[in-house]
């Protein structure tokens, strides 16, 4: 037989990674959802579950902390928890694909001893921050400006929307260094929380994934050493750049995780729930429903775990991580919404979950790239080959 025959089976550690990560989101993440949903609570005692469980540092190698695991592994880990907690499945994925990715491809064999080890170990967290008021979508037009001061940088700036904002002990902070190079000019800086002059904003009041911390970081003359910047100089939007290639299929894998676990409440409901003497899935409208959602989210699922082989077989992920997104994130949207339909009235109410699922579902379209980024890496991949 072919070496190079298509191959569909998981290995047997990737089955039981996959098995852990389920029963972790049901015995740890499902009780208190809803009430960390509401409160806006940051799942603390989960987070150190989850490092325990190896889940922080899953792609890094074992010897800075991490568990030296695949990406599809990374995925289906993500895909679980996301069924159940998006809050806490955006922690996971943001310290993993973009923080640890980062640090352990770009960073210097001295970063990673004091950065990436905690992290991967999950004894802290760290934050990526590239988006700032007047630069979304548009990540080049950076304004917070990194001044070389010869041995250090002076940094100076907003950034806006950052994930783990308040939790995070380590935050790569991409600035501006030399304006007239515009993108070529930019740097990634390792910056750490109680630096002087380095203040984290109110926490931002969401519509979704409630339960994760996302503040505006203000930076003020911080001082921050040479040796903590990230590659060569110039290097930092090239570094943001290959680290959302990767980033963004784990936010696939959210959205995937949401997607499925909107279908699965809505299939359970469909098969109790009763109207003009039958159970709902017997009425055809519903079932229908229930094989378009079936259908989306095994092609999702296809398209998620291509993403991640490639990266596993150093194949270029650039376009099969934007797809994934691009698709995976709809998905999730039409899945959940169709979910509360399926629910009728139950549906619009907290006790049934889909509800949260629905608004979790929107972030998944405007993170790592909105849907319309995802449109523009992708048509400009197929019309550069
Ligand atoms: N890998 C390597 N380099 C890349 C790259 C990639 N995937 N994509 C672009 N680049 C390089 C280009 O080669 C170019 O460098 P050179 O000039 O040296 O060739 C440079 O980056 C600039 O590229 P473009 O000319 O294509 O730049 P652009 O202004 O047209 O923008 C863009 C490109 C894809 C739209 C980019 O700005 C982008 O991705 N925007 C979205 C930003 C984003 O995803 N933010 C997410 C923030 S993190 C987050 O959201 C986390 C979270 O929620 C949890
Ligand atoms: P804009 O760029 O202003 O876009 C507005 C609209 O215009 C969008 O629909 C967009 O698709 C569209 N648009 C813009 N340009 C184009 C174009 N050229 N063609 C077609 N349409 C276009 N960022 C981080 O750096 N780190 C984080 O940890 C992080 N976490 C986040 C968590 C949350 C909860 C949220 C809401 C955001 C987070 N972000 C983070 C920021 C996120 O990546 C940005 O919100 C996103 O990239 C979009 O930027 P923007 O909000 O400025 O929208």
């Amino acid at each position: 037989i072919s070496q190079n025959r298509m191959d569909f089976k998981l290995s047997e550690e990737q089955l039981l990674i996959k098995e852990a990560a389920r029963d972790f989101a049901k015995t740890e993440l499902l009780p208190g959802v809803i009430e960390r949903d509401e409160k806006q609570e940051f799942p603390t005692e989960q987070v150190k579950k989850m490092a325990e469980l190896g889940f922080l540092g899953m792609m890094t190698s074992p010897e800075y902390g991490g568990s030296g695991m695949d990406t599809v592994s990374y995925v289906m880990v993500m895909e679980e928890l996301s069924k159940v907690d998006a809050s806490a499945s955006v922690i996971v994925s943001v310290n993993n694909s973009l923080v640890c990715w980062g640090l352990e491809n770009f960073g210097t064999e001295e970063q990673k001893k004091k950065y990436l080890k905690p992290l991967a170990s999950g004894e802290i967290t760290g934050a990526f921050c590239l988006s700032e008021p007047e630069a979304g979508s548009d990540a080049t037009s950076q304004k917070t400006t990194a001044l070389d001061k010869g041995d250090h940088y002076i940094v100076n700036g907003t950034k806006n929307w950052i994930t783990n904002g308040n939790s995070a002990a380590v935050y790569l902070v991409i600035a501006q260094t030399h304006p007239e190079k515009k993108h070529k000019g930019i740097n990634a800086l390792i910056i750490e929380k109680g630096m002087p002059g380095f203040e984290i904003g109110p926490k931002e009041n969401k519509l979704g994934i409630r339960g994760s911390d996302t503040h505006s970081l203000i930076f003020n003359d911080v001082k921050v050493p040479k040796e903590n910047r990230i590659g060569e100089d110039g290097f930092g939007f090239k570094f943001a750049m290959k680290t959302l290639a990767g980033g963004r299929i784990g936010i696939a894998a959210q959205a995937l995780g949401i997607a499925s676990g909107a279908y699965e409440l809505a299939k359970e409901y469909s098969k109790v729930r009763k109207s003009f003497g039958t159970e709902i899935c017997n009425h055809q409208a519903i079932a229908f429903k229930l094989a378009d959602m079936h259908t989306q989210i095994e092609a999702a699922r296809h398209l998620v775990l291509k993403a991640a082989w490639d990266k596993d077989n150093g194949n270029d992920y650039d376009l099969s991580g934007a797809m994934a997104k691009l698709y995976a994130s709809q998905v999730a949207m039409d899945t959940a919404t169709e979910a509360v339909q399926i629910h009728g009235g139950n549906g619009f109410v907290k006790e049934y979950h889909v509800e949260r699922l629905m608004r979790d579902a929107k972030i998944t379209q405007i993170y790592e790239g909105t849907s319309e980024i995802q449109k523009i890496v992708i048509s400009r991949s197929i019309l550069n080959n």
